[in-house]
């Protein structure tokens, strides 16, 4: 099984490309993100698509975002140290990027599909999993699929991200290697992200916070009657991600203490 629980399974056959646009089903959020698109290209972040409007049928059109694309199991390019540490990189751009967006005065106004956070620091991707982003050759150059962006701290995003890439993942199709190597994973990533002493300290805790809210909300999208969460929790989905919950529960000292270990936790790369 491949995680992919943030919005279900059902958007994903419906998105499709013509030459260099992608058309991908909007909802109630895509003009919210289209501004922080928007917002990207004016920071001078170019790793993300760009907006380029709505079409009659209900798509957002977004520009192609060049690059090779992966998915669960981690296996090649996508499984690589330079992959893990350009992907914490393109975060932290990313984050800064959106820092002067949520102080803007227009930000007040726009609705994202995910409860916001306090503080908001940032906007969150909300999906930071390596099956979001492309890479060129062993370098991840792009990150697309926004639709869960949502502002919160960064450490919030962080979390989930390092929750997809250690993976600290149970399920024997999106494993990759022992704790020890993920640990060791996830350090780099805290490293290449400039993750500061006290996010570190709290971020087993996040990730369980962040994995139980997709839980929380995976069972109200599907009581809500949307189909692909329900094909979800149909699958299991949420026994994977308790499962996962029960795996950082248990080996969060060993995580924490190795997250922490004698470094510089400077806040910028
Ligand atoms: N702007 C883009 N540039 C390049 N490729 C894209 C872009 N948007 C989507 N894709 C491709 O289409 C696939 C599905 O797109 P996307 O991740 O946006 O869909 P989704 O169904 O919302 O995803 P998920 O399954 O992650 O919830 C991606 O894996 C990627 O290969
Ligand atoms: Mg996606």
């Amino acid at each position: 099984m491949t995680e992919q629980g943030n919005k279900g399974d059902a958007l994903h056959s419906m998105v499709h490309r013509l030459e260099d646009k992608v058309y991908r089903p909007s909802g109630f959020w895509s003009y919210s993100v289209h501004q922080l698109l928007i917002h990207l290209k004016k920071e001078k972040f170019d790793s993300a698509p760009r907006a380029l409007g709505f079409d009659t049928e209900g798509n957002e059109i977004l520009s192609y975002v060049t690059g090779d694309v992966y998915n669960y199991p981690l296996v090649g390019a996508i499984a690589t140290t330079e992959a893990l540490c350009t992907a914490a990189e393109l975060l932290r751009d990313y984050h800064d990027a959106t820092a002067s967006f949520v102080q803007s005065d227009q930000f007040g106004t726009l609705r994202w599909l995910l409860p916001n956070r306090e503080p908001r620091e940032v906007v969150c991707h909300g999906d930071y999993a390596p099956y979001n982003v492309a890479l060129n050759g062993s370098k991840v150059v792009g990150v697309f699929d926004f639709d869960t962006a949502h502002p919160a701290p960064r450490v919030w995003d962080v979390a989930y991200a390092v929750y997809c890439w250690a993976p600290f993942k149970t399920h024997s199709g999106d494993s990759l290697g022992d704790l020890t190597e993920q640990t060791m994973r996830a350090r780099l990533f805290c490293d290449a992200y400039g993750l500061s002493h006290e996010d570190r300290v709290c971020l087993v805790e996040t990730m369980i916070s962040r994995i139980q809210t997709l839980v929380d909300f995976m069972h109200e999208q599907a009581a809500a009657g949307h189909e692909g969460f329900i094909a979800n929790l149909k699958d299991g989905h949420d026994v994977t991600y308790i499962a996962d919950i029960k795996y950082l529960r248990c080996h969060k000292k060993p995580i924490t203490d190795y997250l922490i270990l004698s470094a510089d936790h400077s806040t910028h790369r």
